[in-house]
């Protein structure tokens, strides 16, 4: 029997929907249950449990130490938050990139154990093979171009990718490729916006731009740099919606003022 006041989850057709209906699509990560739920609250649409969580939240250089285990860990408290969004779980550096059967052992994993609706995997053309292995046995693939961190010290920094001609030509290839390898949706991460667009134009699923511009079909934002928790952290193509890291020490340093003066906790405070 179907309730019709019950949520309805965004699936993969639904995010291909959008594409054709010209609906953008509103995506953050996520990391814990309260953030999740705050998401899914506002309405984003999908909610990307990143491998970033080895940046901003274990505190590490880059996102290479991030372990299947701890996505797993991550992703059940955000599925606790979360009523309507899709969850995709980024898988992280060495989960899948040895072989497609190790890649679909893994990505089985995060779906067996989670709520997860899909998995996220960087690469272009290199890991066709295993997104056809994923999706052919039916775990969605959102595929990542671009600038991608797993392989940042091949590339030696976070500057911009596909700025020369022969990259941006890989790049639509690789769009092209991951398209038909069965990916439902692919990130692109900061490339010209023009090169943007024409990857946009050129594959039939949507493209979920973080620094790639205007000429995408979704927004995608790592949920503490738009929070504004990160100070030292201010790329141009990170809009900070708040100071949260202001907010939050004007907070703290209030409370010790508080408790060491004993105006904190007060009559009303106290039982
Ligand atoms: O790990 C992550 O947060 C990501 C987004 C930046 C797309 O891959």
């Amino acid at each position: 029997m179907s309730n019709t006041s019950e949520i309805r989850r965004v699936t993969t057709r639904r995010i291909i929907e959008m594409k054709k209906a010209k609906e953008k699509v509103a995506a953050l990560t996520a990391y814990d249950f309260l953030i999740a739920r705050l998401c899914d609250r506002a309405g984003i649409d999908l909610v990307l449990v990143g491998d970033s969580v080895g940046n901003v939240f274990q505190g590490h250089e880059t996102t290479l130490p991030v372990t299947l285990d701890d996505m797993i860990y991550h992703t059940k408290a955000v599925q606790c938050g979360v009523k309507r969004a899709m969850i995709v779980v980024d898988m992280p550096f060495m989960s899948y990139q040895t072989n497609p059967d190790e890649a679909f052992r893994n990505a089985g994993r995060i779906m067996k154990e989670t709520d997860a609706g899909a998995v996220k995997l960087e690469g272009g053309e290199i890991i066709a093979e295993t997104v056809a292995k994923l999706t052919a046995n039916g775990i969605p693939v959102l595929a990542h171009i671009g600038l991608t961190p797993q392989s940042i010290h091949r590339f030696g920094g976070y500057q911009p990718r596909g700025r020369d001609k022969e990259e941006a030509a890989q790049l639509i290839k690789d769009a092209k490729i991951l398209e038909e390898a069965g990916a439902f949706a692919i990130v692109i991460e900061k490339i010209p916006a023009l090169l943007a667009k024409k990857i946009t134009q050129s594959v039939n699923v949507p493209t979920i731009g973080i620094g790639a511009g205007k000429y995408v079909d979704g927004q995608i934002l790592v949920v503490y740099d738009m929070l504004g928790l990160l100070e030292e952290f201010n790329p141009r193509f990170v809009r900070k919606y708040l100071n949260l890291s202001q907010t939050i020490n004007d907070a703290f340093t209030k409370y010790v003022k508080d408790t060491k003066s004993g105006e904190f906790p007060n009559e009303k405070e106290s039982y």
